[in-house]
């Protein structure tokens, strides 16, 4: 186990938990990553451990094993991996659309975090990547929305039944990442508010992940600071 403690993090494959495993690492975190597919730049550091798990799937989620060593020095789940879901009108979102996204944005988080939370470690904390998107309708991301608000209500829920164990959904802005690529890419009919992303993006607006993974480590590394949902850029001292 590593010397600050360990990390178990979801999606961590590309974007945000690519960058929050990497810095974790180089932190001196032992870290599991959970996701369909491995980022090969870490395979050989001797503190990264990777369980492959379709998370869209009940039985995946239900039987990934949790790497851990019996420890006091903190042990915390990121719940990172997410989807976008289908752009589109409401209602033109069938049910195969609905339900991928609630699966893997709301569904397989909470039942990760119900069987971590389970778990005798001492010093536990948990964290959700949840979404700016969770606080304001975006017209044409109905799915996504309803998703990320879902899951800040969770963690808020969830901080209330635990008040000794930090409990946080983290807002990280508009991060560039492959999923604001997917988003660039959509139509105007899908996606009536397309333009302005994509000027954004030209104008180099975005965030980068390894801002909102420094700002994530340092609200593991000093615990009780935030509130329990709190938006990355909030944090200054990083
Ligand atoms: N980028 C932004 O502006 C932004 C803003 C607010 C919130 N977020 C949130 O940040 C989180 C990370 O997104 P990102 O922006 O970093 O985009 P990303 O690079 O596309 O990362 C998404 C991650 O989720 C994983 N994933 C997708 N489907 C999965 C599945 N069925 N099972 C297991 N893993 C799966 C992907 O891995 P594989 O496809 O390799 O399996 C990938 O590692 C998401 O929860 C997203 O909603 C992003």
């Amino acid at each position: 186990m590593g010397a600050k403690g360990q990390i178990i993090i979801t999606g961590v494959s590309s974007g945000i938990g690519l960058a929050i495993a990497k810095l974790a690492l180089e932190t001196g975190f032992s870290v599991q990553g959970i996701g369909r597919n491995e980022p090969k730049e870490l395979t050989s550091n001797p503190y990264w451990f990777f369980t492959t798990a379709d998370l869209s799937q009940e039985n995946e989620v239900e039987d990934i094993p949790f790497k851990l060593a019996a420890d006091p020095l903190p042990t915390v789940l990121i719940n990172n991996a997410g989807t976008l879901g289908a752009m589109g009108q409401a209602k033109t979102i069938d049910w195969n659309d609905t339900n991928e996204c609630m699966t893997l944005n709301v569904t397989a988080p909470m039942r990760l975090t119900a069987r971590f939370m389970s778990l005798s470690q001492e010093s536990k904390q948990v964290f959700f990547t949840g979404s700016g998107a969770a606080e304001y309708p975006i017209n044409g991301w109905s799915s996504y929305c309803a998703s990320k608000a879902a899951i800040h209500m969770y963690a808020e829920v969830l901080a209330q039944e635990n008040p000794s164990v930090p409990i946080h959904a983290f807002t990280p802005g508009k991060v560039d990442t492959p999923m604001q690529a997917q988003i660039r890419a959509a139509s105007k009919e899908d996606f009536p508010g397309v333009e302005h992303f994509r000027e954004e993006y030209a104008d180099g607006l975005l965030v980068k992940p390894e801002a909102v993974a420094k700002a994530v480590l340092h609200v593991v590394q000093n615990p009780g600071e935030q509130p329990v949902v709190f938006p990355t850029s909030q944090i200054t001292t990083v």
